[in-house]
């Protein structure tokens, strides 16, 4: 194992787990999906997906990865049950898929940074040009290709733990200071409205597989990258405390970010919320405006230093995704860490540029594909998210969880998650883990993806 590496504490694992956890799905994501997804009738059924559903699933992926001391491949292998690693290489393909466009996006979080260095709050409305510069960033997107390359060359501890301390406390403090800001605005209080008051005739299949993929995604679930991270973790360590600290962190986070954005969305719409459902861009167009608004030198200060925190969970959440392929070649292939690091890295930011020119650049690439029955076309990103996060990832939990509970079996899997929680065995905790691996978790994720499938690419 030495030659692997490991975390050196359980906080340090804990925080790199959130910090992969918490990123651009709980900051840029979340809040353009509420808004999609017609407002609080969204958050409502998310919140119930993220504690009663995928909660089990992260559990069962640390225990397999700590049992095993492997990728999401290995793990499967390691257990005995080579046939059924078609599951792990689905999570490294979600894994390239997913990490193709988090990049690009991520380029355009950094590149904010230095817009709001420089007081160009104008372009919240010009996000669309933005975007279509593609050299600038494309720019941006390789520096952060090359930054999440570096981090996990540096291996577990020296890289992903010691960047994961510093930046996440920060960046929660930042957006709570955002929050109170911004319910002191006009207006926020419809803006409270539209998030937490919810209507459920909004609520359509549509909407439904949108959240449980926001659920997945955030919780960087269903692809093994928290089997790999798992694959790091002690077996002095309780890794259900782990998994709940986890949990509602993400959670947590992504609900202040919702009480950052909507009384923002409010105010500069003076009340009536359009533009809450304008997708991808949301968080772009909206922020600068409100940083202009606190004045030149406040905007420039927070502004910048939102971007950049941003960036930064970003950047955990990136190298956990490159983690999962290099983990994979690393042990499976035998390629020397450094090596695996970079040709993945350089493979996957090929895959992205469909998306980095996918938004307003390529024309083919804008309006990549039309869905059957759909009205518009969905340019790449869009499509790759479709797929990759809506209905790889749940696909990929529901597996995991029928694998664990009836092949591996459930009391192979309670065995190694009371390593390190001696009274697990017998509790209610385990009870419910057990009915929700064995029925509950594989019924409702089976009708989840076949009802995402139909709802998402058949409209
Ligand atoms: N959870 C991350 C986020 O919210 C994204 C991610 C998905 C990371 C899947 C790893 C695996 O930004």
């Amino acid at each position: 194992m030495a030659s692997r590496g490991g975390f050196s504490s359980k906080i340090g694992f804990i925080l790199a787990a959130a910090g992969s956890a918490v990123g651009l799905g709980n900051i840029w994501k979340f809040p353009f999906e509420v808004g999609e997804g017609g407002g609080a009738a969204f958050v409502f059924v998310y919140l119930v997906f993220c504690f009663i559903l995928c909660f089990p699933v992260m559990l069962t992926e640390i225990a397999m990865g700590r049992k095993t001391s492997k990728n999401p491949v290995g793990a499967f292998n390691a257990l005995g049950y080579k046939k059924w690693n078609f599951i792990g290489k689905l999570g490294i393909l979600s894994g390239f898929l997913i990490l193709s466009f988090y990049n690009v996006v991520a380029g355009w979080a950094f590149g904010y940074f230095i817009e709001m260095l420089s007081g160009n709050f104008e372009i919240g409305n010009q996000f669309g040009d933005y975007t279509k510069d593609v050299y600038k960033v494309g720019g941006y997107a390789v520096v952060f290709m090359i930054s999440t390359a570096f981090i996990v060359s540096k291996g577990i501890s020296g890289g992903i733990e010691k960047a994961s301390k510093i930046l996440m406390p920060t960046l929660i403090i930042m957006i709570i200071g955002i929050v109170i800001y911004s319910l002191t605005l006009p207006h926020a209080i419809d803006g409270l409205s539209f998030y937490l008051v919810p209507d459920f005739s909004k609520l359509t299949a549509k909407v439904i597989g949108s959240a449980m993929g926001q659920a997945f995604f955030s919780l960087s679930l269903g692809m093994g990258a928290l089997i790999t991270y798992g694959s790091y973790v002690g077996k002095k360590d309780n890794i259900v405390t782990s998994a709940a600290f986890i949990t509602l962190t993400d959670v947590g986070i992504a609900f202040i970010a919702g009480l950052m954005m909507f009384p923002l969305v409010s105010y500069l719409t003076e009340g009536t919320m359009e533009g809450a459902g304008q997708g991808a861009g949301l968080i772009f167009a909206v922020l600068p405006g409100a940083f202009e608004s606190l004045g030149p030198v406040f905007g420039v200060i927070i502004g910048s230093a939102f971007f950049l925190l941003l960036s930064f969970a970003a950047l955990t959440s990136t190298v956990s995704l490159l983690e999962v392929p290099v983990a994979y070649a690393v042990d499976e292939l035998n390629l020397r860490r450094t090596k695996a690091v970079w040709i993945v890295a350089a493979i996957i930011f090929i895959i992205g540029l469909p998306s980095l020119v996918g938004n307003g650049y390529s024309e083919f690439f804008t309006n990549f594909i039309t869905y059957f029955g759909a009205e518009q076309p969905t340019d790449f990103m869009t499509f790759i998210g479709h797929l990759a996060s809506d209905t790889f990832l749940p696909l990929g939990g529901c597996l995991i969880v029928i694998f664990a509970a009836y092949v591996w079996k459930k009391e192979n899997l309670s065995e190694e998650i009371s390593s390190g929680y001696e009274g697990y065995k017998g509790s209610i905790i385990e009870k419910y883990i057990n009915f929700a691996i064995t029925v509950f978790c594989p019924i409702v994720l089976a009708i989840m993806f076949i009802s995402t499938v139909l709802s998402k690419f058949f409209n």
